[in-house]
């Protein structure tokens, strides 16, 4: 079947004019063939699929990695038929640079607010690579933080996030707390400690006016919450000076309610993810979270601001992966903690060299609140899960002393291990030079798979994956084919004139968008007439080819399906 049959079958199934056109605005790709009768119609329906949006006219974002299909026959006029075919594809509009628009960074990932486990040292070393630095702040006391600030705008001009904790603040359980400390006592007896004794434990204060002052004051260009928001009035006054806020979700609900609470972005926390969970709405049974790799592209799905995916992202294929599943950025915390520009303790610098992929479980017995941390032996010994112990954070202070003592002896048996399921992966090297890797890599990945992508789905969407993901940059262009086919008219003259205006149109094509069409056919179908189309070309650096195939019904006025392979 060649292009020489088309004006004959169309003639013999009444098919009169169709176009086909490919736009690429911001990220979405859209195929779409318009068949009309008579040929005015046609070149009005293009010149209004080219002009309209990409995405559909409720506004919804095209799920990412989906495509969707629709055939919208314009009843009314009966004269023109629209078939398109519109799919976001994996780094379809470049969601990592926006983000980095966004948030005034050169890559897209967050360093994970670690508190107790880093200082301004790690969010320096960050955010000097291009990546956010993060400041926890829910272990440090006003002062503290002014002079965490101070060290970090004295050393970099970029933007920092400031890390505030939004639980709310325990009543105070005499009966539970002295229970848990009876609990605790042949621990105490055993490390040669008075089992009345107390140690200081840093304060885990929820975000309040204080802090809020302090944002006012010190005026970070992100603030980050774990467990939630603050009260609206807090928000508000903390969007005031200009923040970009972000939260952490665990599940889609939650990300939902992020999203209607303003959150400029959502980190989605995969249950992979070390540290203690964000979690706000569903509490209980923590063991139902989704992991990563699930929930991501349903936050994805769920909310229109860039989502941020956290959780067991600890080199570059786990950041890859992230893009994969329509991530704007990541955020990585364990990755960090090996970095000689991390604070962590000897104790738990041995542990994370030391872990294996099953080394850390879900606990709450150090804080009263879930985390997930490397077992130890009073997660052995207690069980890693109960509900006798105090509400968070108070069930850290009965465990200071013991915990003192036993790191002063060099072990972590009463310590919190937090850290993901990735700890393995982790590196001893500099923050700089991991977050540079991780997103460097991440690239080469990407554009390696792009070939395999070929190979699996040899139509549009790899090459244009690769587009974007690679050389990528903004663009939309669209190419047009319209050719005539009304066959009322059968002279040579005609046709002729037909074949003419195809190729004209294909050296214009090639001239402008670097594409040509390289077959089109028109053959009989039951009902109509299928209408065959190889489009071959190249956008900057990949080759793209795309074959279509949809059937028009007798009529020619309404396409009835569609196939792009
Ligand atoms: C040692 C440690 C401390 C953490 N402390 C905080 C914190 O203070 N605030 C916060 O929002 N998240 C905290 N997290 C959770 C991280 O924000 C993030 O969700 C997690 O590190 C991502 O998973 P990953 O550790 O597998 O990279 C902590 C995580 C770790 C490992």
């Amino acid at each position: 079947m060649n292009v020489d049959e088309a004006p004959e079958t169309a003639a013999r199934y009444g098919v009169q004019s169709i176009a086909l056109f490919l736009v690429i605005r911001d990220g979405e790709v859209e195929a779409g063939i318009l068949g009309a009768r008579p040929r005015a119609a046609l070149e009005s329906a293009v010149e209004a699929a080219l002009k309209s949006p990409t995405a559909p006219a409720s506004g919804a974002r095209a799920p990412s990695h989906r495509a969707r299909e629709r055939l919208t026959p314009d009843e009314g006029r009966g004269e023109c038929a629209d078939a398109r075919h519109v799919a976001r594809w994996p780094g379809a509009g470049m969601p990592g640079k926006r983000f980095c628009d966004l948030f005034g960074l050169e890559l897209p990932l967050v360093q994970a607010p670690m508190a107790g486990a880093q200082d301004h040292e790690l969010a320096i070393a960050v955010a000097g690579a291009g990546g956010l630095g993060s400041i926890p702040c829910a272990m440090l006391s006003p002062e503290g933080i002014r002079e965490q600030v101070r060290l970090f705008r004295a050393r970099t001009a970029r933007p920092v996030n400031l890390n505030f904790f939004c639980h709310d603040p325990p009543a105070g359980d005499p009966a539970r707390e002295a229970a848990w400390r009876a609990l605790l006592r042949p621990y105490f007896v055993d490390l040669g400690l008075d089992p009345e004794a107390v140690a200081p434990t840093p304060p885990r204060v929820p975000f309040d006016a204080t802090l809020c002052g302090l944002v006012e004051e010190l005026r970070p260009e992100v603030v980050s919450f774990h467990f939630g928001l603050p009260a609206p009035a807090l928000l508000d006054r903390v969007r005031a000076t200009g923040a970009k806020v972000l939260s952490s979700a665990t599940t889609v609900a939650e990300a939902r309610a992020l999203a209607e609470r303003g959150c400029a972005a959502i980190i989605a926390q995969g249950a992979e993810a070390g540290g203690h969970r964000g979690t706000f709405l569903a509490r209980g049974d923590d063991s139902s979270q989704p992991g990563t790799l699930a929930l991501v592209p349903q936050v994805v799905d769920a909310v229109a601001v860039p989502v941020i995916a956290a959780g067991g992202i600890a080199d570059a294929r786990g950041v890859a992966a992230a893009f994969t599943l329509g991530a704007a950025a990541v955020q990585v915390g364990t990755a960090y903690l090996r970095c000689p520009d991390a604070r962590v303790s000897p104790v738990h610098r041995a542990a994370l060299a030391a872990a294996r992929d099953d080394a850390t479980r879900l606990t709450n017995i150090f804080t009263g609140r879930h985390a997930r941390g490397i077992e130890n032996r009073l997660m052995r010994e207690l069980g890693a899960t109960r509900s006798d112990v105090p509400g968070f954070p108070l069930a850290a202070g009965s465990l200071a002393p013991l915990r003192a003592r036993a790191e002063a002896r060099g072990s972590g048996d009463f310590s919190p291990l937090w850290a993901g399921q990735a700890a393995p992966l982790a590196r001893d090297i500099g923050a700089g030079e991991l977050t540079r890797r991780l997103i460097r890599e991440a690239g080469e990945l990407l554009r390696g798979l792009a070939e395999e992508a070929t190979r699996l789905s040899p139509a549009l969407p790899a090459p244009i994956a690769a587009y974007f993901a690679g050389v990528a940059r903004r663009d939309s262009g669209a190419m047009l084919a319209p050719f005539d086919t009304d066959a009322t008219v059968k002279d040579e003259e005609r046709e002729r004139r037909g074949h003419q205006a195809i190729r004209e149109w294909m050296e214009e094509t090639a001239r402008k968008y670097r594409y040509t069409v390289d077959v089109v056919a028109v053959a009989p179908a039951p009902g109509g007439a299928t209408v065959t189309s190889r489009v071959a070309g190249t956008f900057p650096g990949s080759p793209v080819e795309l074959d279509y195939a949809f059937t028009l019904d007798r009529d020619g006025a309404k396409i009835v399906r569609l196939e792009i392979s």
